[in-house]
């Protein structure tokens, strides 16, 4: 078993689950330290998982195994002499050391990149059951992934603490969320955190249109605003904000834009406007009880899955069922925020806007 990509809370909730199931069929079960890198140097990540290794873990954020997002073997980046670097495919050492370790099955737990990586191994042959974790909620094939539901927690007890310091300065405060593509995150804390505007990349912006939003919230009063965005929100018929270029292998870095944003809104309505980034909090810290019985659940089903050999597959919550999916369908879609859809809606009927 591995945890790959970035953390999400209810991994550990995962991992505890997949070992007291495992143990249960009378399986041995080795976790893989930081993703794939634990099997690539003579297996000195590999570490023997029992009862002990995982009590009282499902309440703990992180991974006890650690993770990367980096280190895709099938296109590890090797630095060479020069200083120049290179990728190269290490999936022969992968099912080398598998055969070596006398390893039967592995459970993947991780995101749309890791998912990837395994929806490839298993197309070489490796047994493989995925397990979805994001907190970015963008992966089609299940309702929603563990750590989702800690994330909007997190970002909405955060904005709740902003109105008070807007409103006794009368500014506007721009916070930026996660969530990479998509807006899951910034639309579902925005409207819990009672927001006066959400951006989200699925519906592209006016700042003209945000500013008059803004303007006509100062009218109506309190003088305050609070304006939510996603960090892949995109101004219409412009650019998302970048702070590392994507390429093989490694996925963009998204940034800047709610300080943009702020910059922009500050000119266009004379009002004094500040910004912050709530970055990696809303990876970190307990997960809530929701995502940790989705964890669970998700663990203990990978376990069926391998008992069954059902292999090349994804569990997913298709309520009020844990299924499984094919690896390759799984990852065939990214999960968009329905523009048209009930989520959406409730926000405008509410007086929020989305500066379009
Ligand atoms: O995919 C999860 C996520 O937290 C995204 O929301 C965010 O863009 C990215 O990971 C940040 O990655 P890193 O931890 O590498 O900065």
């Amino acid at each position: 078993m591995n945890t790959g990509g970035g953390d999400a809370p209810g991994l550990n909730a995962v991992i505890r689950a997949v070992v007291l199931s495992a143990l249960n069929e009378g399986w041995e079960v080795v976790g893989i330290r930081r993703g794939y890198d634990g099997l690539l140097n003579g297996g000195d990540g590999l570490v023997t998982l029992d009862r002990g290794s995982v009590q009282g873990i499902a309440s703990l954020g992180g991974t006890i195994l650690g993770t990367t997002n980096r280190g895709n073997p099938l296109r590890w980046r090797r630095t060479l002499p020069d200083g120049t670097t290179e990728e190269v495919d290490r999936s022969g050492e992968i099912l080398a050391a598998f055969e070596e370790h006398e390893i039967d099955a592995l459970v993947a737990i991780g995101g749309d990149g890791s998912l990837h990586i395994a929806a490839e191994l298993s197309q070489l042959g490796l047994p493989v059951v995925g397990v979805p974790k994001t907190i970015d909620n963008d992966l089609a094939a299940t309702q929603v992934t563990f750590g989702f539901h800690t994330a909007v927690q997190t970002a909405s007890d955060a904005i709740d603490k902003l109105h008070s310091t807007a409103e006794s300065h009368e500014r506007v405060i721009a916070v930026e969320l996660m969530g990479r593509h998509t807006g899951w995150i910034a639309l579902f804390a925005g409207i819990s955190g009672s927001a006066d505007v959400i951006l989200v990349p699925e519906i592209p912006f006016d700042i003209r249109s945000v500013a008059r939003q803004v303007q006509e919230k100062f009218l109506r009063g309190p003088r305050y605003g609070i304006v939510v965005v996603a960090e892949g929100a995109t101004p219409a018929g412009g650019e998302a904000s970048l702070l590392e270029e994507g390429g093989p292998g490694k996925a963009a870095r998204y940034g800047g834009i709610a300080e943009r944003v702020a910059e922009e809104l500050g000119e266009a309505t004379g009002i004094e406007t500040r910004s912050l980034v709530l970055g990696h909090l809303q990876r970190g810290g307990q997960p809530t009880a929701y995502d940790r019985l989705l964890a669970l659940r998700f663990g203990a089903a990978a376990v069926d899955l391998v008992s069954r050999g059902d292999f090349g597959c994804m569990v997913a919550l298709d309520p009020p069922e844990v299924l499984a999916v094919p690896l390759a369908e799984a990852i065939a879609t990214l999960k968009k925020v329905p523009v048209e859809g009930d989520v959406v809606r409730t926000a405008r009927r509410l007086g929020i806007g989305f500066g379009d």
